[in-house]
């Protein structure tokens, strides 16, 4: 382990500039589905049927952000947040998937009025998985028209809160967005068909490129634009050609398939090769997609959670795991080492050799981690604090293995850790914990963890502090 937390005698100290913040998404936190004109999305629909999400949870109240919005901004201000990153509902501006709301636009002014008022800048994700639902009775993301609609309704976002926010991320993580929704069936709208995930990929992509294109042509030169990809470093379980062609594959489909077309190299073709026997992308590719897709960017977002173990299977018919379209025969073997509350693997110097990759990849693309966090059973003792000190150990190794890249020469430039606050966390339900900020779902009252008075240091000082001089 090359980033334990024994050896940090020194405070870490970063680039000076350097972005900090915390994130949310509208679904996992706003609640007020029904409210200022919000239309349905695919979350409020696939959570309405049983068996989804955990205990039969859904978002439709949430944290309250959409009321409580002012507390949850004035508690930001408590930890001295410079940055807070959230999503805008698709539904809750175009609620028909057609016609723009009003309502739904003087939400978001509203909620960025007040950050501003703070001193907090707001970073916006177009796109955090909540698609509306009328879109999705027209084919959703299987359907090559999503393309225009996502350009059309980004375009209403950015006239509306330009004048306000700087940092736009158009698409959270086309991975989960079509592979977990299209593929796996695990997220709404809960399809299983691996030739729609790869579709619905695609489409992505090319909604993301296509409306970067459109809102800098009418963008101030200060507006940074783009993607959020999500990286799960594959770790082979030995090195057994066998393993190392799994993970070969697993890599290809889970990393490289969506930052290769970003960075204008198309889709990889071992990957097009490997995904042949369920689809055939080649026919969804039209002439001059892929340079849309390689639209350019100022930034890429980068979200690291944990790598993956892979195994090869000797029985290709073996029920597996693996969530990829089309990988028959490969399993996710189990993580090791210590794991978080969703039984994830801890593994700090995955994000360094991430970060590392992508700037040798992208040729020296700035990078702004856009989550990394971790869930744990956290409980306010009686004390009335919530001592999640696994929490800000994670934070600290995974800064750590951040700061170590930096010093490597990786252009990093910023970290907005995962969450802000717990929250509806997709089929985990209410289970699991993610937040530097917990809330009692019962009162929805909110309470700062040791985390995010560690955090508030790390914020003061531009620094990870050495061990024992943080008041986390
Ligand atoms: C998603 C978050 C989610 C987290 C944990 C991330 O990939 O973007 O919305 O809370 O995973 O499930």
């Amino acid at each position: 382990m090359r980033y334990g937390v024994r050896d940090q005698r020194r405070p870490l100290v970063f680039p000076r500039g350097f972005l900090w913040g915390a994130g949310t998404s509208s679904y996992q936190v706003e609640g007020g589905v029904t409210e200022g004109g919000r239309g349905p999305s695919i979350w409020d629909v696939f959570t309405g049927r049983p068996g989804t999400a955990h205990h039969g949870d859904t978002g439709k109240v949430a944290c309250d952000q959409f009321h409580r919005y002012p507390e949850d901004v004035a508690t930001m201000a408590k930890i001295g947040l410079p940055v807070y990153r959230f999503s805008v509902s698709w539904a809750r501006v175009m609620p028909d998937g057609k016609h723009v709301s009003q309502a739904g636009l003087d939400y978001y002014r509203r909620l960025i009025d007040e950050l501003r008022t703070k001193g907090i800048e707001p970073m916006v994700t177009l796109y955090h998985w909540d698609l509306p639902q009328a879109l999705e009775d027209e084919g959703g993301w299987r359907s090559r028209a999503l393309v225009r609609c996502f350009a059309a309704y980004a375009k209403i976002v950015h006239a509306a809160l330009g004048d306000r926010v700087r940092y736009w991320i158009t698409i959270d993580k086309p991975f989960c967005g079509a592979f977990l929704a299209y593929g796996s069936g695990l997220h709404a709208p809960g399809h299983g068909d691996p030739s729609a995930a790869l579709l619905a990929a695609h489409h992505q992509m090319l909604a993301h490129g296509t409306a970067v294109a459109e809102l800098r042509a009418s963008a101030p030169p200060e507006h940074k634009f783009s993607l959020a990809l999500s990286f799960s470093p594959a770790l082979p379980e030995n090195h057994e050609p066998e393993n190392i062609d799994a993970t070969r594959r697993f890599d290809g489909l889970r990393n490289r398939f969506f930052l290769d077309p970003l960075l204008g190299k198309g889709y990889p073709t071992d990957v097009l090769a490997d995904a042949a026997q369920v689809a055939d992308l080649g026919a969804a590719v039209k002439d001059g997609d892929l340079a849309k897709i390689a639209e350019p960017i100022d930034w890429l977002g980068v979200n690291y959670y944990a790598p993956t173990r892979i195994k090869r299977l000797a029985d290709t018919n073996a029920p597996r795991e693996c969530a990829l379209p089309g990988f028959g025969g490969m399993s996710v073997a189990p993580p090791h080492g210590r794991l978080t509350a969703f039984g994830w693997e801890q593994h700090p110097d995955s994000l360094s050799d991430l970060l590392r990759w992508l700037n040798w990849e992208t040729g020296g693309l700035p990078l702004v981690i856009v989550e990394n966090g971790a869930a744990f059973d956290d409980t306010v003792a009686a004390d009335g604090r919530v001592h999640d000190i696994e929490r800000i150990n994670y934070l600290r190794e995974h800064l750590r293995a951040v700061h170590s890249a930096i010093e490597r020469g990786v252009d990093v430039r910023g970290y907005i850790v995962w969450s802000f606050l717990d929250h509806f966390d997709w089929v985990a339900g209410y289970s699991k914990r993610f937040g530097i900020v917990h809330v009692d779902f019962a009162t929805q009252r909110r309470t700062l963890k040791d985390s995010a008075y560690f955090y508030r240091d790390v914020i003061v000082g531009n620094a990870v502090p050495a061990i024992g001089a943080s008041s986390g």
